[in-house]
This record gives structure tokens, C-alpha cells and sequence, in this order.
């Protein structure tokens, strides 16, 4: 990287850069997939910017570009590959800008997508984050192409602990470990993010007091598996998920608490106890179930049954009533018949969860199930993916609207997309129930009092329910 010094250049705040300072430079990061590369992305900023750089949603201005990847599924990888053709030409324009993918499709391509795409300069994985800034002297500097792709050994990963950012959100993430040790047949995370790392615990409440202490309200701790969080750790101080979160939940001042994602597994009792008897801990549980034919789930090798799931859920809902349940479902994995689909649609009929997330099978490389015949043809896929909608479809809707007149605790995150397209005189603030569902209201007299709400407890009574979210008043 070069490091000329310029006096004329400004930092982030606009004030002149100190000597020695590198030159501004903007970088323009896509992300693509889950909420770990949302953070991965807000990591990268986070290394750069000492290297001068700035943020820019501007691909036209930028010297460097990064598309942080997905590999989860196919048609996030197709995404990724008309985004790079359509942001090739900008290498025309500008011989210096640097263009580099990172995330799940780097790490589990590497070196080929350099092959593949030749006026690609950088692939990186996600363990290398930290290493960015030399990876871009690389390429700088000697004009390589490079791809770093290796895994680090448990042992030798380092977390970097966050900064909190300049300006915190009311609700931030953070992580407290990588990678997956599952072995679900029709999973790439374990390929492409590798072996369970747990963040030291010292540094996730460090992390948390940190951003509580910059105005964060509300915390959701990250990881791929958080229930097996400390296994990997020795000695005699290492928390369990739930030690965790208790010892989250009694940092002053943080107002909720959450976390994703769980495998059913690992949601033991001292965990369900958590949920009746942490103040901060939000009556929210995202339970990936995937399957409700115990012939399929052994296929994925989910290691539980239809009926151990739903004994977790009544065991739950015994303790804490309220709570609301999401989940993951596939449709057409390998050798699904029309009777197992059934099976996943009592199960929906059964649990009534709050909302879902379903995903059509799509075979990943090197995984268990890409060894079996992906046997449904994607037709059926489709068909049985509308039907499960549906069907959840019917349960949402239901759901939404007994939050009818109900008046409800809502956590002001900021003014609602309505109110960014201009609505009058009245202003339209958003933010989330402690059940994880949006809800729009208006507060009188403008800007001033718009913006003292964010941050804020809102007593909510909703007036109408739409699909995705509510609309109500203050009470
Ligand atoms: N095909 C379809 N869906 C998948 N998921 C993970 N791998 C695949 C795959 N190969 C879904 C699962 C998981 C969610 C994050 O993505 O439902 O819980
Ligand atoms: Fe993939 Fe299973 Fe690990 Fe989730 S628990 S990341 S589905 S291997």
C-alpha cells in the first residue's frame, strides 16, 4: 500500500490527516447472506480505516471494492457472479482500483476464482479479515494476484476485539465464536467457516459494556452454533452459552438481549431457564428445525427427531409462555417424498411458529447430501415450497394480527422507511417489540422529538397489522 503523506487530505470527521497518515482511499464493500458477513463486513471497515480508508456506497469513487460473499445456497453465488461482470468495466476507468471477493465463496473457491475471473485482483476467507492490509500491499505493491484461502488452527485464530464503531446503533451484533463443528449433511458453513472457535468471554462482555456505554440498547450475540459456545475453551472459568448470557445480561445499562443461531441440539435446559429468568434476554428463539420427517432429519444428519424437537418447544413455551418461535425449513432435500413434505407441513400446523425461513434444497459441493441423488425435480421443489409458504402464510397472518390492540414495549431504532420518502408534518419512528416484530408509529411535533425517541422504551398500542409488520400509537 502506498503511504504518502498528503496534508490536504481529511480524516473520517474531515480534519486534516497527521503527517505519516496514509492517503484517503474509499472502499465499497457488497455483502451478501447471513448476519456473520454482515459482521465480517463491518470488521473489514474496521481494519481499514487506520489505513486510511473511508466507506463509500459509491462503487465509481472507490480503490477498493469487496464483494463479502454467500455460499449457503447456489442462487447466492449466481448473485455474486453478475454483480463482478457488472462492476468489471470500473477497472477501465481506473487502474488502480483493486477488486476482491471475500466471504463463504472465497474461502471455498479461492485460487479457481482468480482462474475464473480474470480481472479479479484479491480472494480472501474470512479468517484473513485481520490480515487485509497486508494482503493489499500484495497486490499493490508486486502487482499480484492473490488468494488466501488457508484456515487457521483452533488454536492459533485470534478474535480482533471491537471498537465499538464511531456511531453505534441502538441494536448492534456481536460476535462470540466461529465456524460449525455440526455435520449436517447439506451444510458448506463447516467448509467454508471451518472448526467452532469461542470468543474468551472477558472480551464479549468487554465488547458489550463497550457499546452499551456508546448508546447500544440491545445486543444479539453471533455465532454459526452458539449453544456449543465454550467447548472449545479449557479451564475451569469457561462459561457454557447460558453462564454466558447471564453474565451479558448484567451489564448496566444494556436494555435486550438476543442471539443467533441455535442448533436443537444443544438447546438444553439451563438455556430454556434463560428465557424466564434473564431481564434483558428477548422472548425470541430462532430453532432451525428443517425437516419434520424423521427419516429426512436423519438424512441431514440433524441428531433429533420430530417429537425430541417439539418436547423442546412445549418445554419453552412452559417457561416462558410469550415467547415467540421462528425456524428454518428445506424443501425437495435428496429423496423427500410427498408424504414427508406432510409431515414438515403438520409440523408447521403444529408449532405455529411466528414467521419462517424456507429455502429450496440446493446441493453444495463437497457435502454428504451432494453424494446422493438431489432427486427432486425442481418443479416439485418449487410446488412445495409455495405450499409451505402458504401455509405459514396463514399462521403469520393470524399471529400478526392478535397483536391487535394490544399495547407493547417497542425499542426505538429510528424513523420508519415511510418517513424517509416524506411523510408531513407528523413523523413515522420504527422500532422492534421484544418478540422481534417491527412496528411503525408516528410521534407528534417533527424532527426534534423524532429523533429524542431513538434509544427509547415506547409504550405501543398497535391499531393494524400488516404481513410483515405493525402500525400503531404511543399510549
Ligand atoms: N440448501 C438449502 N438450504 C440450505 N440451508 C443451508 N444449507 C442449505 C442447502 N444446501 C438453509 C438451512 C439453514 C439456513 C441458514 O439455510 O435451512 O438453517
Ligand atoms: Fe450448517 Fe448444521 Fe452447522 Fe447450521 S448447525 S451451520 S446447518 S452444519
Amino acid at each position: 500500500m502506498t503511504t504518502t503523506t498528503n496534508l490536504f487530505q481529511t480524516g473520517p470527521g474531515g480534519e486534516p490527516l497527521a503527517a505519516g497518515t496514509p492517503r484517503r482511499r474509499f472502499v465499497h464493500v457488497q455483502t451478501f447472506g447471513c448476519q456473520m458477513n454482515v459482521n465480517d463486513t463491518d470488521r473489514i471497515l474496521q481494519v481499514l480505516t487506520p489505513f486510511g480508508y473511508a466507506a463509500t456506497d459509491d462503487p465509481a469513487q472507490a480503490d477498493l471494492i469487496l464483494l463479502n460473499t454467500c455460499s449457503v445456497r447456489d442462487k447466492a453465488e449466481q448473485k455474486m457472479m453478475s454483480q463482478l461482470g457488472r462492476l468489471a468495466p470500473l477497472k477501465e476507468y481506473n487502474d488502480d482500483l483493486v477488486l476482491g471477493v471475500a466471504g463463504c465463496v472465497a474461502q471455498q473457491e479461492g485460487e479457481r476464482l482468480l482462474q475464473k475471473v480474470p480481472y479479479l485482483d484479491l480472494v480472501f476467507g474470512p479468517d484473513h479479515v485481520g490480515d487485509l492490509p497486508s494482503l493489499l500491499d500484495r497486490v499493490r505493491g508486486s502487482k499480484e494476484r492473490v488468494s488466501e484461502t488457508t484456515f487457521f488452527k483452533r488454536k492459533d485464530y485470534a478474535f480482533i476485539e471491537a471498537e465499538p464503531p464511531a456511531e453505534v446503533r441502538v441494536s448492534e451484533f456481536v460476535t462470540i465464536m466461529k465456524g460449525c463443528d455440526k455435520v449436517c449433511s447439506f451444510c458448506i458453513v463447516p467448509f467454508t467457516r471451518g472448526r467452532e472457535v469461542s470468543k474468551d468471554a472477558d472480551m464479549v462482555v468487554r465488547e458489550v459494556e463497550r457499546l452499551v456505554a456508546a448508546g447500544t440498547r440491545e445486543v444479539t450475540l453471533l455465532g454459526q452454533n452458539v449453544n456449543s459456545y465454550g467447548k472449545d475453551l479449557r479451564g475451569d472459568r469457561v462459561p457454557t452459552f447460558a453462564q454466558l448470557l447471564r453474565r451479558v445480561d448484567a451489564i448496566p445499562g444494556l436494555e435486550r438481549l438476543r442471539f443467533t443461531t441455535s442448533h436443537p441440539m444443544d438447546a438444553i435446559d439451563d438455556l430454556i431457564a434463560c428465557f424466564s429468568d434473564l431481564r434483558t434476554l428477548c422472548e425470541y428463539f430462532h430453532l432451525p428445525v428443517q425437516s419434520g420427517s424423521d427419516r429426512v432429519l436423519r438424512a441431514m444428519r440433524r441428531s433429533y427427531t420430530r417429537e425430541g424437537y417439539l418436547e423442546k418447544v412445549a418445554k419453552l413455551r412452559a417457561r416462558c409462555p410469550g415467547i415467540a418461535l421462528s425456524t428454518d425449513i428445506i424443501v425437495g432435500f435428496p429423496g423427500e417424498t410427498d408424504e414427508e413434505l406432510e409431515e414438515t407441513l403438520s409440523l408447521l400446523a403444529e408449532v405455529r411458529y411466528d414467521s419462517i425461513f424456507a429455502f429450496k434444497y440446493s446441493e453444495r459441493p463437497g457435502t454428504k447430501a451432494a453424494e446422493m441423488e438431489d432427486s427432486v425435480p425442481e418443479e416439485v421443489k418449487r410446488e412445495r415450497l409455495a405450499r409451505v409458504l402458504a401455509l405459514q402464510d396463514e399462521v403469520t397472518r393470524a399471529r400478526m394480527k392478535a397483536y391487535e390492540g394490544e399495547t407493547l414495549e417497542v425499542l426505538v431504532e429510528g424513523p420508519s422507511r415511510m418517513a424517509s420518502k416524506g411523510v408531513a408534518d407528523r413523523w413515522q419512528m420504527m422500532g422492534r417489540t421484544r418478540t422481534n416484530i417491527i412496528v411503525n408509529f408516528p410521534v407528534p411535533m417533527g424532527e426534534f422529538w423524532a429523533k429524542r425517541w431513538i434509544g427509547q422504551l415506547a409504550t405501543v398500542t398497535v391499531e393494524e397489522a400488516k404481513s410483515n409488520s405493525l402500525f400503531g400509537r404511543l399510549a
